[in-house]
């Protein structure tokens, strides 16, 4: 594989293998690792595309499902194409044996991201064998709610209910979960929420997607590495924390002197700065919008958090523009819209499935291994000592 030199951080990569930063400082930062007609992310100006769509316009326009097609078939559907990727979808809107039964198995405190990786590691192992399709992907998305709403729903003492044919993506989640029709606003903020989470660039659980289907493996792999990515808190795990960080604060009145104590103290304000965007995340602004759903306690904290928060990190980081990201408020509206905290990940997951499955799908269909280099830092002639000989 071409591994190029570079000076720019911003080169057009050519081969489907890494093109390299010089002086990086690591993290992979500035490497151009894929060709992609899926989505760009506009760092500097905070812009987010679809497949040339402004995603701050699709968000208010369109559906879940709209914009499935358009990753997965290249483009928006009209009314015929929508209504047969619904019924698609709503086909697989049935939970495999096997993932009941792996969610059965697991403990009522297991994490749910860890519960969705588990029942995706069992299913595929059982169904999910070949090159990736389009089929998979379909029933991957389909299913992600459902295995969720089970968990949710067997943790504390339920049984999983059936999914309704007649409700789309975002309503038989909320139904799934609670036992009830949901309130229609919140269905559509959840649905917009989904749309604004479905793919951004080469983000770290796509790009590990992407190697594990670039050796070949199977898409369930690719998709139970990709939740592993996700999860940790410096990418997807975020939104949860956000909230323990909104109620460790508790009042206005207490927000500074946390902030201050936390930042001086060395550590994070989760829901604050980004890879890429150096400027305010476009999906932020419409997430705020969305957060006038929570209730006015939740709403103004949130809000004097916020501006607190990009105060001081201004002052105690200077040059780092450090803006609000997309966890910040989802965890707002994810909370407004009645899902647990420890659910906000996973729902992140069930979005981002349909950016991932069509990234895995555009890997497959035109194939380099992706192996980068490493630059050794050990030493080159250690002496080889028996063992018998050793010392320490
Ligand atoms: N709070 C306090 N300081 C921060 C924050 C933050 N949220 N983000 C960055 N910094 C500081 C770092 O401490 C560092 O300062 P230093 O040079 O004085 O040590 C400097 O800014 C640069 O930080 P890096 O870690 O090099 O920046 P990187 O690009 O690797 O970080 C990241 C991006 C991981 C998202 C970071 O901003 C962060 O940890 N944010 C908090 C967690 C979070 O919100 N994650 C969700 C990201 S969005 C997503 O993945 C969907």
């Amino acid at each position: 594989m071409a591994v190029l030199e570079v000076n720019s951080s911003n080169t057009k990569n050519e081969a489907s293998g890494l093109t390299t930063v010089k002086q990086n400082r690591g993290g992979l930062e500035g490497v151009v690792a894929a060709t992609t007609a899926l989505s760009k992310v506009e760092g500097a100006a905070g812009r987010l595309i679809y497949r040339g769509y402004s995603v701050r316009d699709l968000a208010h326009t369109t559906t879940f499902e709209e914009i499935a097609h358009l990753l997965w078939f290249g483009h928006l559907p009209n009314r015929a194409e929508l209504s047969d990727l619904k019924a698609r979808l709503a086909a697989e809107r049935t939970l495999p044996e096997v993932a009941l039964a792996a969610l059965r198995i697991l403990p009522p405190e297991t994490a749910p991201m860890d519960a969705l990786r588990t029942a995706i590691s069992a299913w595929g192992a059982c169904a999910i064998q070949n090159k990736p399709t389009l089929e998979q992907a379909i029933a991957l998305t389909a299913r992600f709610p459902l295995i969720l709403a089970a968990f949710y729903r067997l943790r504390i003492g339920l049984d999983p209910l059936d999914a309704r044919p007649e409700l789309g993506n975002a309503a038989n989640y909320l139904y799934l979960m609670h036992g009830r029709m949901p309130a229609e606003e919140f269905v559509r903020a959840l649905d917009s929420y989904m749309v604004m989470l479905s793919d951004h660039g080469m983000n770290a659980s796509t790009f590990t997607a992407r190697v594990v289907a670039s050796t070949e493996s199977d898409m369930a792999s690719a998709i139970v590495a990709a939740i592993g990515a996700l999860k940790g808190p410096l990418h997807g795990g975020a939104p949860s924390k956000v909230l323990d960080m909104l109620r460790a604060i508790g009042t206005i009145e207490q927000s500074e002197e946390w902030l201050r104590d936390t930042i001086t103290g060395g550590g994070r304000l989760m829901g604050f700065g980004h890879r890429i965007y150096k400027t305010t995340d476009p999906r932020s602004e419409e997430l705020k919008e969305l957060a006038r759903l929570a209730n006015s306690h939740d709403l103004a904290l949130a809000k004097h958090v916020e501006e607190r928060a990009l105060a001081l990190l201004d002052e105690l980081k200077p040059g780092h523009e450090i803006h609000t990201n997309v966890e910040f408020y989802s965890s707002v509206v994810l909370d407004a819209v009645g899902l647990p905290g420890d659910f906000f990940t996973p729902t992140f997951a069930a979005s981002r499935i349909i950016g991932w499955t069509a990234h895995v799908l555009e890997q497959s269909a035109n194939n380099r291994l992706i192996r980068p280099n490493s630059d050794y830092i050990g030493p080159l002639q250690a002496h080889f000592v028996p063992i018998d000989e050793r010392s320490n």
